[in-house]
């Protein structure tokens, strides 16, 4: 699929993807979400990377919602349909096996806050302001952002941002544990670049089991425990558990095989 909507860039085996529509603030419209689709379920799977990066263009915008203009054509049944295609893809980007990390700068408003949530990590900038204003539109979130944001926040403030669709700044964000770090915009780049740097030199298998086993804990239809339990135990008979561990006895740094 040709990218028309998304930047990807590859560097030193991260990838950094850029959701390139500054003029509408990066507004996730079909296209991004189709090439979002097309990333986390198919294109970076056959990539050399360590990892992702997800940012906007421009210094106004991470993402300043779904594209409202595409809202009017909408009825019930399309916009069920547009919101379970929205949850498919973010569940998609929530149990990749890699580190996928926002860097936020400017808005995470929506949609665009709900994919926020959807990475692994959130690094923002300074300037960053998060929020699930669509109660403004007459909505309420479509994309997860009623079962995420109560996830990373807590039932009391998700309710009450959500029912209110105040904003939340940069270090509110911080304090509520919506984002990892707040720092300026190069400092933040490159922490989210040593961050997956860090987690690339770790056993792979076992951090995408990490992944799947602490989404397991929020997913109703799962057993985290018995998941935890089971791929503990498998771990264990894996060569890299065993090269971990060797390395750890022999005193030397182990050497995963990626
Ligand atoms: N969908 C489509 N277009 C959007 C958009 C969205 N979610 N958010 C911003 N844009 C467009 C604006 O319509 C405007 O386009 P124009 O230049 O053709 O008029 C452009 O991006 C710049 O936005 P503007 O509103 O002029 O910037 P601002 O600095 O005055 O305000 C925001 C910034 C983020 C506060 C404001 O754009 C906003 O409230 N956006 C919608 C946020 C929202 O409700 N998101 C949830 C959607 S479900």
């Amino acid at each position: 699929m040709e990218l028309t909507a998304l930047n990807l860039e590859v560097n030193q085996n991260i990838a950094i993807i850029t959701i390139n529509r500054e003029k509408s603030l990066n507004a996730l419209n079909t296209q991004v979400m189709d090439e979002l689709d097309f990333l986390f379920t198919d294109h970076l799977s056959s990539l050399n990377i360590k990892g992702a990066v997800i940012k906007g263009a421009g210094n106004k915008a991470f993402a300043a919602g779904a594209d409202i203009t595409e809202f009017m054509s909408l009825d019930a049944s399309s916009g069920s349909a547009l919101s379970a295609k929205g949850h498919r893809i973010f569940i998609a980007i929530e149990n990749f096996h890699l580190p996928i990390i926002a860097l936020v700068n400017g808005y995470a408003l929506g949609a665009g806050c709900e994919l926020a949530m959807a990475c692994h990590l959130r690094i923002a900038t300074e300037t960053a302001i998060f929020g699930q204003p669509e109660v403004n539109l007459g909505l309420i979130p479509g994309y997860a952002g009623t079962q995420r944001l109560p996830l990373l926040i807590g039932k009391s403030k998700a309710m009450e941002y959500t029912l209110t669709g105040d904003m939340i700044k940069s270090l509110e964000a911080l304090n509520l544990g919506l984002v990892n770090y707040v720092l300026p915009y190069d400092d933040a780049f490159n922490k989210a670049i040593e961050i997956i740097n860090k987690i690339g030199t770790k056993g792979p298998n076992a951090v995408a089991n990490a992944i799947k086993t602490i989404n397991a804990f929020y997913d109703k239809s799962q057993d985290g425990v018995a998941l935890e339990i089971d791929i503990f135990g498998k771990s264990l008979a894996t060569e890299e558990c065993k090269e971990g561990v060797s390395a750890f006895l022999e005193k030397r740094k182990a050497q995963f095989k990626r």
